[in-house]
């Protein structure tokens, strides 16, 4: 006989748990997002590319409150400068070859490029990331140039000190023309070295500096003394700690020492500099929308305290756009270990990884109601209740159910059913069998016989306990219940076993 009571209301707890660890980046954030192109450093000097971080916000969080156009975007092209057919090109201040010709493999071979590279010092608060190359980079967030008087990679970094959301800097010796090339008056003039030092919102590395130069009509420009130089010094948003440098790791965290999952998501930014500001207001914004949408089993709304953001390349080379990992609570250092994935043969790696903790609320300790609430959705969603009453009726005999008349049986227990079976009939595939042989374990409380299931062994057994006890406790406390008549076979008779259930006592 099956009992007619179901547990209500609480099978509806969570549809689809969070990623639990560890967390993927995830790729398909950047499905609408175009690979960016090579960005060649030219046009106007000086002239500051700026964003709309308004709209690179919004763009990358529209599933909260904040809503500006998108096409409000500044675009990050360089200027086209137009100038008159052979008309000058910027003076140059670098030493020029012209000697044995002046081609760019005379320029190329000329070591006073590579020499004054590898001599230059690295500025203050940079890190040098690579020295001496024949290429320029094409990084994240272009930001502009300017065309130094000489190859001082100090000069270029107090200039990106002064540009909001410089990072980067790459500083590199130009064969440019003289003139502007023309197809029939002057297709390829004497040159002259542009000392070039170029602002980026990211990272410059080795591996996104691959842009060996280009062909004007017939004028060859080319590159050398290519050295790049990073800047650790990220303002930490207000209200959250100093940037914390991860390198070219991302944050894995595992579940908390409750069970819980404290990772939120992620967003993508995919234009601008670098700007761990943007995390941040994805993350602040994410919170609006939590406490503003709770949880409606009463469970605690689960908040950003804690981020990850880092620049997501390509294959090493080409810059993807920032990412932002949120999370309910900080994670040391030594969890940053996701160096990147593949997908196929693409190769999507990290770098420039900081991560940032709420100054006020590092939400660091673990939260048991979050933890249950957490538990009861898993139980719920992988049908677990039947284990639940079992660990319950080891651990707890009596606690839910007061049986009005009960034998201990002798015995094989060869047909019964108990309210523990009962409170896993509201879900399908547990309910199917009350056959059971709970009676005589009962008896013998061992709780260690009873294996926990995988998705729960992520818990203490406090956390189990509470999550199980809260979805048995929805039993009405009013409900009378005749749960079975069972036959027992004993040793020497053979016995009937009423059991009925009045109440609850909790
Ligand atoms: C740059 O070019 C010169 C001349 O071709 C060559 O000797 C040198 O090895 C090149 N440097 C790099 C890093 O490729
Ligand atoms: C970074 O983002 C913040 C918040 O949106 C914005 O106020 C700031 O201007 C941005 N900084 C840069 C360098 O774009
Ligand atoms: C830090 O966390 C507290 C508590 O959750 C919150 O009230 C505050 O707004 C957070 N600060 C920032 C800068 O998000």
């Amino acid at each position: 006989m099956r009992s007619t009571f179901v547990i209500s209301a609480l099978v509806a707890v969570v549809a689809a748990l969070p990623a639990p660890a560890p967390q993927e980046i995830d790729l398909s954030l950047f499905a609408n997002i175009p690979t960016p192109t090579v960005i060649q450093a030219t046009g106007t000097p000086d002239k500051i590319v700026t964003y709309d971080t308004k709209a690179i916000l919004a763009s990358a969080t529209a599933a909260s409150s904040i809503s500006v156009a998108v096409s409000n975007a500044a675009s990050s092209a360089a200027s086209i400068v137009k100038r008159s057919a052979c008309g000058p090109e910027p003076t140059g201040y670098g030493p020029v070859t012209t000697s044995p010709k002046d081609d760019a493999a005379s320029f190329l071979a000329n070591p006073v490029y590579g020499n004054t590279a590898n001599a230059a010092a690295v500025p203050a608060g940079y890190v040098q990331t690579f020295k001496n190359l024949n290429a320029s980079s094409s990084a994240y967030g272009y930001l502009g140039f300017t065309n130094l008087k000489s190859y001082d990679p100090s000069t270029c970094a107090a200039k990106c000190n002064a540009i909001k959301g410089c990072m980067g800097i790459n500083v590199y010796f130009e064969r440019d023309p003289k003139y502007t090339p023309d197809k029939t008056l002057c297709p390829n003039p004497a040159s002259l070295t542009q000392i070039k030092c170029v602002y980026w919102g990211g990272p410059v590395t080795a591996a996104n500096t691959n842009n060996p130069g280009r062909t004007w009509v017939q004028f060859s420009v080319v590159v050398a003394g290519s050295n790049g130089y990073v800047n650790q010094n990220i303002a930490a948003p207000s209200g959250y700690s100093d940037a914390n440098y991860l390198g070219n790791v991302a944050i894995n965290a595992p579940y908390d020492a409750l069970g819980y999952n404290t990772y939120m998501g992620a967003k993508v930014f995919a234009a601008g500099p670098f700007n761990a500001s943007l995390c941040a207001e994805a993350c602040n914004a994410q919170n609006v929308y939590n406490l503003a949408n709770p949880p409606t089993d009463g469970s605690p709304v689960q908040t950003c305290q804690f981020f990850n953001t880092y620049i997501l390349s390509l294959n090493g080379k080409t810059a993807l756009g920032q990412y932002c990992a949120m999370y309910s609570s900080t994670w040391a250092n030594k969890y940053a270990t996701n160096a990147g994935q593949y997908q196929g043969n693409d190769h999507y790696t990290v770098g420039f990884s900081y991560s940032f903790s709420n100054l006020t609320n590092a939400g660091t300790t673990p939260n048991p109601a979050a933890a249950i609430a957490q538990a009861k959705g898993e139980i719920s969603a992988s049908s677990l209740q039947s284990y639940c009453s079992t660990f319950l009726g080891y651990n707890d005999l009596n606690a839910y159910t007061t049986a009005t008349s009960t034998t201990i049986p002798v015995s094989t227990v060869t047909s019964t059913s108990t309210l523990k079976v009962k409170a896993s009939s509201s879900t399908s595939s547990s309910s199917s069998s009350s056959k059971t042989s709970s009676l005589s374990k009962r008896a013998l409380p061992s709780s260690s016989s009873l294996a926990t299931p995988t998705a729960l062994t992520k818990y203490p057994g406090s956390i189990i306990f509470s999550a199980c006890s809260a979805l048995v406790t929805k039993v009405p406390k009013t409900a009378t219940v005749t749960v079975s008549t069972a036959t027992v076979t004993g040793a020497t008779s053979k016995s009937t076993i009423i059991k009925t259930v009045t109440t609850t006592t909790r």
